[in-house]
């Protein structure tokens, strides 16, 4: 199994073209899910005890399981928040997978991890967070909520008053479902704000005085969001601040997905009051073009999150010795063993410059800009709200909820496109609309007016 024989050879070979055709192809078709039997009609046992072979194996991919999945970089996929990472980048996942480096600590890892980091001075340079401040790469934004709020919780239990307390945070009903899942995970209480627009300072204030005595006492964070994922919405990141500040409280900023827009001077402005966050999750696999997985997490003093995450074992101990000193990302999140997953991004970012990711992200949130005009200019549809960053909500006119999932599932049948719909809080009730989120610099307003024009 580990030697190497023809056969690898010509898997090798075979590998790599799929892989070149793969990167180099302009078009992908969307695939369509099957069920799990129909899939195991197509590909019968693939696990037994000889094995299947190798070429046998990869053509049932080819054939069958690849095209059951939908590719995220399809120009004609704005469902949830979908990515399109660079051929650089992808390339570099490749590299990334063949040069097995264990990235937790810098003994093993150090050229990735001196990659890793170059990326993330570019990233912490966009929050304007203050010297000192450093992030690590992660799964993705859920595990860099999760290392935030643990780190927010560690950092505010350090006074033995709160030691048996179970903390408290506030956040939005804008906010991400991860925020409330890993609240769920730290075994921390959230206080939703009845509000999907912008979470206002002031809003966060009157929330704040109308807690109880023990509720008070036992809220450590506020979680803002930098774009949230229904619509692109940036809280008021200075106001929150401000309240935060005043009433020691620690400052989560969740840009998982608008984290990219830093770079985009037409929408920077928004995110004012960013740079007085302690903690910022950012995803580059949304909008920094980056392969699955990688998200980020950037603390104000990263020392905070040693504290929290550091782990300690004897077989670790080497890693903290002389001669073995260098930045260890294990230290700042949830995991141990860590693939170099921010790699790909270094590898993009320093083939292309900083420049063109600007670019790129500008053309996201211009591509949001004409689908607003179009719809507007539709005697069928028009807008909920303005678009925001990248994200646009509309409605069909006469609509109803089953039409729109009608509507999704036949443009994903067809392979033409996926476009799903959400709910847009209107007064007490929840509205189903349709909601595009541009990511690929790709799209282009022919596939936005091509899929407008199939809301017949
Ligand atoms: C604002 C926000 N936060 C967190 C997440 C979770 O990120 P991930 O899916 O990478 O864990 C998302 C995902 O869409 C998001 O949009």
């Amino acid at each position: 199994m580990h030697k190497i024989d023809i056969e690898l050879i010509e898997m090798t070979l075979d590998v790599m073209k799929y892989a070149i055709g793969r990167i180099s192809a302009t078009e992908h078709p969307i695939g369509k899910p099957k069920k799990a039997e129909e899939l195991k009609a197509l590909v019968g046992d693939t696990v037994t005890e000889k094995g299947i072979g190798g070429e046998y194996a990869f053509n049932l991919w080819k054939e069958h399981l690849s095209k059951a999945n939908v590719p995220v970089d399809h120009p004609r996929n704005l469902a949830f928040v979908p990515a399109s990472p660079t051929r650089a980048a992808v390339m570099f996942d490749l590299v990334t997978s063949a040069s097995s480096i264990h990235g937790a600590y810098w003994m093993e890892g150090a050229g990735g991890i001196f990659c890793e980091n170059e990326a993330m001075q570019w990233i912490v340079s966009l929050t304007g967070l203050p010297e000192g401040a450093f992030g690590v790469f992660t799964s993705g934004g859920t595990a860099a909520n999760l290392s935030a709020i643990v780190t927010a919780r560690e950092y505010w239990r350090r006074d033995d008053t709160y030691k048996r307390e179970k903390g408290l945070i506030i956040t939005s009903i804008g906010a991400h479902s991860s925020i409330k899942a890993m609240a769920k995970v730290a075994d921390v209480d959230i206080l939703l704000v009845e509000t999907e627009e912008k979470l206002t300072g002031k809003a966060l204030q009157e929330t704040i005085e109308n807690l109880t005595f023990h509720q008070r006492k036992r809220l450590f964070a506020v979680v803002a969001t930098g774009g949230t994922t229904n619509a692109g919405i940036i809280d008021d990141l200075d106001g929150i601040a401000e309240v935060c500040e005043a009433e020691r409280l620690w400052f989560h900023v969740d840009a998982a997905y608008g984290g990219g827009a830093l770079a985009a001077d037409s929408v920077r402005p928004l995110f004012k009051g960013i740079e007085k966050a302690d903690s910022i999750t950012i995803d580059p696999h949304k909008w920094m073009f980056s392969p699955y997985d990688c998200g980020a997490v950037i603390y104000k003093e990263p020392e905070l999150a040693k504290e929290a995450h550091s782990q300690q074992g004897s077989y670790l101990d080497i890693f903290k010795d002389e001669g073995a000193h260098g930045f260890n990302p294990t230290d700042y999140q949830i995991q141990l063993t860590r693939r170099v997953r921010g790699l790909p991004l270094w590898f993009s970012l320093a083939t292309h410059g900083t420049d063109r990711y600007k670019e790129s992200v500008e053309r996201g949130i211009e591509l949001a800009q004409i689908a607003g005009k179009m719809i507007e200019a539709h005697p069928d549809l028009e807008l909920v709200r303005e678009p925001s960053l990248s994200c646009v909500l509309y409605r069909r006119k006469g609509w109803q909820p089953e039409d729109y999932t009608h509507w999704t599932y036949e443009n994903h049948k067809k392979g033409f496109a996926l476009v799903t719909p959400t709910k847009w809080k209107n007064g007490n009730t929840f509205e189903t609309v349709s909601r595009f989120c541009f990511i690929n610099p790709d799209t282009t307003e022919k596939d936005i007016q091509m899929i407008l024009d199939s809301m017949v």
